[in-house]
Formats: structure tokens, sequence, C-alpha cells
């Protein structure tokens, strides 16, 4: 009998253990979806402020991405090292400090440096938490772990475009890009008191300081030997990321597919609106207010709509949403383009485009949102896992840097419709790539995915 460990579990009050420590983890959802949403409002007061012209805001809007690409790749590395917690630690410290140094910049260099600085913070939360989550989170409950991230994303969207809109009365740009460091220091002194990851004290050798967390978190002796024994039997299986991807085709296969789902889900158009919707609804006629509230809506529309997947994902599986998500989205877009080609003339019409622009986004959010996270986490074989995410976390914030920086060039260059109409025509395209390339993983066990993967089976196939 291991006495010490009886103790600390007849000790524990787990449910609550494990709530904060869930709800604090996924704050860095929240802080991914401020940084997101937090440009939109800023960009027009920007642009009056420094007097740049449209490549300018480009760069503004996406060195964020640029910085997030660069921390992802050196989160791997920090959250072995330093551990996931401290990693998260100093995210939010720079974060913090990004988003001061944003409201302060000086020149227009200097605000795509302070961007640059906040994206680093983010690339490592981005890469760390849902690391951190699943690993905390006890197996029931992993999957809901994983949709409450996505949720807390589009949370902090929502509230970064409704800060926005408060100050746009004023114009005040620095309030909206320095505000977001106030929660960020509440997530700070919350991070203070999350536990170490079990997994990570266990990678350590810390053996003790493994179960103690454990015992706090499951309240169940039995259940913590277990747990324990089973980290100690997927550790023998070491990560072996790069010389597996240099020796093993059906490994280059899976990392191949994560980077391609990442970049489906940028090409979607999904983060043209997230950065640029008070520009769109200008370009349908709207004045700056209404600018402000119809993104305020468009911010909404994306939290309600992740909660249609949670409902269906396990019930209809990944494929079936994913078609419905793109046709959704090439519709949605398809008709903005034939409205701004055609001319927004009555209340009625600018309406209407409205609508299928939200439209649009329920697509994205019910479907290629929280999914494409949950496949890319899915398909990698296990001792290849943190390299293969890794991988398309960076592709994730390449992508969306490609969509963010070329936006407005594309409407001065091909015109607004055009810009629509090539965006419906990728969501188009999507649909077979769905179909030729995207595994079923419904239902399906992580180790039975690697299995069909390592014997050589197609990729649509991995799965069932
Ligand atoms: C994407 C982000 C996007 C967000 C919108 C996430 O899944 O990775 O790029 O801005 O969804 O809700």
């Amino acid at each position: 009998m291991d006495a010490p460990l009886e103790r600390q579990a007849a000790a524990a009050h787990p449910r609550a253990a494990i709530v904060t420590t869930c709800i604090l983890a996924a704050l860095a959802g929240l802080m991914f979806g401020l940084d997101i949403g937090v440009i939109s409002g800023a960009t027009q007061f920007i642009q009056a402020d420094f007097k740049v012209n449209d490549h300018m805001i480009e760069w503004i809007v996406s060195s964020m991405m640029g910085g997030a690409a660069i921390g992802a790749l050196g989160a791997g590395w920090m959250s072995a090292s330093l551990g996931r917690k401290r990693s998260l630690i100093v995210a939010g410290v720079v974060f913090i400090a990004g988003s001061l140094f944003c409201a302060v910049a000086w020149s227009p260099q200097i605000l795509i440096v302070a961007r640059f600085v906040l994206g680093i913070a983010i690339g490592v939360a981005t890469f760390t938490a849902p690391l951190y989550l699943a690993e905390v989170a006890p197996e029931k409950v992993r999957g809901a772990m994983i949709s409450t991230y996505q949720l807390m994303i589009t949370t902090g969207i929502l509230l970064a475009f409704l800060s926005d809109t408060a100050f746009s009365a004023s114009g005040n740009w620095r309030w909206m890009l320095g505000i977001i460091a106030a929660p960020g220091v509440l997530f700070l002194i919350g991070l203070f008191f999350l536990p170490d990851s079990p997994r990570w004290l266990l990678m350590r050798g810390r053996r003790e300081d493994a179960q103690a967390v454990l015992a706090k978190l499951r309240g169940d002796a039995a259940v913590v030997r277990k747990e324990i024994a089973d980290i100690d039997e997927q550790l023998k299986t070491r990560q072996h990321g790069w010389s597996m991807f240099g020796q093993n085709p059906n490994f280059r296969r899976s990392v191949g597919l994560g980077v391609l789902l990442q970049a489906v889900q940028q090409f979607t158009g999904m983060n043209v609106v997230m950065y640029y919707a008070p520009r769109i609804f200008k370009d349908m006629g709207y004045d700056t207010q209404a600018q402000m509230w119809f993104t305020a809506a468009v911010g909404l529309t994306n939290v309600l709509a992740t909660l249609i997947a949670f409902a269906f994902v396990d019930r209809l599986g990944r494929k079936p949403i994913l078609y419905a998500g793109f046709t959704i989205m090439a519709v949605g877009l398809g008709v903005v383009g034939t409205m701004m080609s055609l001319g927004i003339h009555s209340r009625g019409e600018q309406f209407f485009t409205v609508g299928m622009l939200l439209l649009f986004i329920v697509g994205f959010a019910m479907s290629a949102g929280p999914l494409i996270w949950t496949l890319c986490s899915e398909v990698q074989p296990l001792q290849g896992r943190d390299f293969g995410i890794a991988a398309s976390t960076f592709t994730n914030w390449v992508t969306n840097m490609i969509v963010g920086a070329t936006f407005l060039s594309l409407l001065s260059g091909i015109g607004n419709a055009p810009t629509f109409w090539l965006y419906a025509a990728l969501n188009a395209v999507f649909i077979a790539v769905t179909f030729f390339l995207i595994p079923e993983t419904k239902g399906v066990t992580l180790e039975q995915i690697e299995r069909n993967l390592m014997s050589g089976k197609p990729l649509r196939k991995i799965g069932g």
C-alpha cells in the first residue's frame, strides 16, 4: 500500500481541481482569440493616424502571424525543457509586454515589430495549451476540453470586436490594442495556480511530484496508479520526429496531411473576415458605427455556430460536417462576390449581403474551425506526434499570414467581387479535398488510425 498516495487522494477535491485547471488553460484560447480579433477594428484608425497605405496595413496585420509561426516552432522545445506550465507563463509575460508595446508604438515600423512580439506569445500558447489540456484532462472529458478551447478562441475574438466597438467612438486605436493586456494579467496570475503536467513531470523523472498532481486531479489512488503506469508505457515510445520524418514515408504522409489540413483551414478565407470585417462592411456601403456593430455580429455568430460543431461532431462524424461547411462557405462567399459585382444599392441588398457573409461564418465555425484542430491531433502516430503537430501549427500561422498579407492587395489588384469568388472557388475545391484525402476518424481509436497509416492505406482510409 502506498500510504501517502492514499492520503493525498483522499484529501483531494478532484472535480474542483480539474475544472479550475482546465478553465485556466483554456484561457490561453481566449488570448489567441483576442489577438486575432483585436486588429480589425483598429486598422482604419491606425491608417488615418500614421497616414500609411494598404500595403503597410497588411504588414501591421500579418506580422503577428509571422511571430506566431516562429513561436509555434520554438514551443515544442520550450515545453519539453521548461515544461508546459512555465512555457505558458513565458507566453503570458510576452503577451502582456507585446500588447503594451503595440499600444505605445510610435511608428508603423515599430508597430510591426510589436505585433511580431505579441505573435510569438500566441505561437507558444497555441502549441502548448492544447498539449497541456490533453495531458491533464481525464480520458472521458478530453474531447470536450479541446472543443472548449475552440469556444474560448471564438469568445476571445468576440470580446476583442466588442471592445474595439466601444473604443471606436473615440477612434483610440492605442487603447484597443493595449486593453488586451488586462485579461493577459489575469491569465498570468491564474497560471501560477496551475499544476505542472503529470506527463511532463514523469518525463523529467519527478515521479513523486507527478503522483501528487494526479492525486489532486483524480482523487482516487487506483486511478492514479493506472494512469502513471500508462504514461510510463507511453514514454517508452520516445519522440523520434525528425529521424522518423527522414526514414518513414508513411509518417511523411501524415505530416503532409496535417500541413494540408491547416492550409485548407486558412484558405477558406475565414481570417480575411476576422482581420478586415469593418473594411468589407465599408465596401458594402456602411458607415463606421455600423461597420463596428456588424463586426461584433460576426463575432457573435462565430461563437454560436461553434456550438453546432459540439453537438454533431461525435454523432455525424468529421467528413459530413466538413462537406456541409465547405458548401455553405462556397455559397456564402460566392453570393457576397456576386452582390458586390452587381452593386449594393438598397437597404435590403445591404442586409442580404451581410446575411450571406454571416452564413459563411456559420459554415466555418461549425466545421473547419474546430474540426481541423481535432483532426490534426488525431492523425499523427505517437512517436511523431509532437513533430507532426508542430508542423501543422506552424503551417496554420504561415498560411494565416499569407491570407492576411494579401487581402487588400487582392481587392485593389483583381477587385472586390473576384476576390470573394476566388475564396468561394477554393472552398468548392476543398469539398473534393475532403472526399479524396481526409479520413473519417469518428469513433476510431488513435492506435487503429496509426496502424492503418503505417500499413500504407490511402489517407482517406486511415480512419475506418
Ligand atoms: C483558426 C483561426 C481563426 C479562428 C476563428 C481557428 O480555428 O485557427 O485562424 O481565426 O478559428 O474562429
